[in-house]
């Protein structure tokens, strides 16, 4: 007989978390469960409620309703609930502040609580060695760079060894050069402490790069969980293609399962007859060839029937470029992306073809 496998609880669970500001649900019936070592980014535009979802599991703002429970025990309910400072949990803000008296030691050693002096130092040097600051401990704040000053608060919100750390944007103070960096460098860090980490972020590219599970916000909502690459290639509706890139829609009717488009016809399967759909598809996606005595490419199943187009636009983006074009069909724009350098005049015929595996149709 082989033993019933026991389920470790997550550790950290939140369950239908609702907050209402002035009569507004700003944060409505998010739940969310994240292992120990796992990072999930809750993601979406600025205003639909990432932050507050956050002051919520610290315990600095208060649930309306719902439950946040941390290794299977209940910390919070709308009637009972354990304060801030004892919720083992970690914090780490974009605004984040090391005190300027204080030795970088010092603010390392700030949430310590427990321990001699001996361990304590111990702690703060482990911490200072992976941030690769240790030359710093007896240093100031102001003697350190941004993202010196940034590692020193990640070592500091971790010295205490929380169960799970909540980071609210904790990189967009940060310029691109240094980010790529400190990011890094802070997941293998927060992996190392087995941390369950909830990271906020509106840029998708960081969410991209961090996550082993992204949580697609909007408007108070949950409206996608996934690995990075399933919320990429499958995403839930035509926001969410659009929150990740560029994108080009079509507007079809189905009728028979297909919705027939100047691309030629698109699978719709399940759709009904007289479906209004849009079909989404990213830049990338896009196959651009040469004309050749006013002809495209011959039709094929997995590219469709090429479309005729001139070129608007074109712009160099650094390890791409991006092509606009404006179509003969209906003499709107569409863009496409090419990797490197490709800059065709304005006004230059192409012909455009859409790859079927890479489209998205959605009910308009
Ligand atoms: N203390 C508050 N009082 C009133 N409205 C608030 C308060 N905190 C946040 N809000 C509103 O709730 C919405 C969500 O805010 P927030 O959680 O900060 O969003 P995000 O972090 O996703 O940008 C916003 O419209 C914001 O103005
Ligand atoms: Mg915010």
């Amino acid at each position: 007989m082989r033993a019933p496998l026991t389920e470790q609880p997550p550790r950290l669970e939140i369950r239908n978390l609702v907050r209402h500001f002035d009569g507004r649900r700003v944060v409505d019936d998010v739940s969310l469960r994240i292992m120990a070592g796992q990072v999930t980014c809750l993601l979406g535009p600025s205003g639909c409620g990432k932050s507050t979802t956050l002051r919520m599991i610290a315990g600095v703002e208060m649930q309306d309703s719902g439950e946040i429970w941390v290794d299977g025990k209940l910390v919070c309910d709308t009637i009972f609930r354990v304060p801030p400072e004892r919720r083992e949990i970690g914090l780490m803000f974009q605004d984040f502040a090391l005190f300027p008296h204080l030795s970088v030691a010092e603010n390392v050693a700030f949430g310590l609580r427990t321990g001699t002096r001996t361990e304590k130092r111990a702690r703060v040097a482990e911490l200072l060695e992976r941030v690769d600051l240790i030359q710093f401990i007896d240093g100031y704040p102001h003697q350190l760079s941004g993202g010196e000053q940034q590692r020193v608060a990640l070592a500091r919100a971790l010295a205490p060894r929380p169960r799970i750390m909540l980071m609210d944007e904790p990189f967009s103070g940060l310029d691109n050069r240094l980010r790529d960096g400190i990011r890094d460098e802070t997941l293998s860090l927060l992996k190392d402490e087995d941390t369950a980490v909830l990271l906020v972020t509106h840029e998708p590219e960081e969410a991209m790069r961090m996550a082993d599970e992204i949580a697609l916000m909007r408007g108070g909502k949950i409206v996608q969980r996934g690995a990075p690459y399933n919320v990429y290639t499958r995403p839930a509706d035509k926001a969410a293609v659009a929150f990740f890139s560029d994108v080009n829609v079509l507007k079809a009717q189905v009728n028979g399962a297909l919705a027939q488009t100047p691309f030629g016809r698109f699978l719709a399967p399940g759709v009904p007859d007289g479906t209004d759909v849009d079909i989404v598809f990213r830049p990338q996606h896009v196959r651009l060839d040469f004309d050749r005595n006013g002809q495209g490419p011959l039709p094929t199943p997995a590219e469709g029937v090429a479309a005729r187009g001139v070129v608007e636009r074109a712009r160099f983006l650094g390890h791409e470029s991006l092509v606009e074009f404006r179509m003969d069909y209906d003499g709107s724009v569409l863009k496409a992306t090419v990797p490197n350098v490709f800059l065709p005049q304005k006004g230059r015929v192409m012909w455009l073809t859409v790859r079927r595996d890479r489209c998205f149709v959605f009910p308009a």
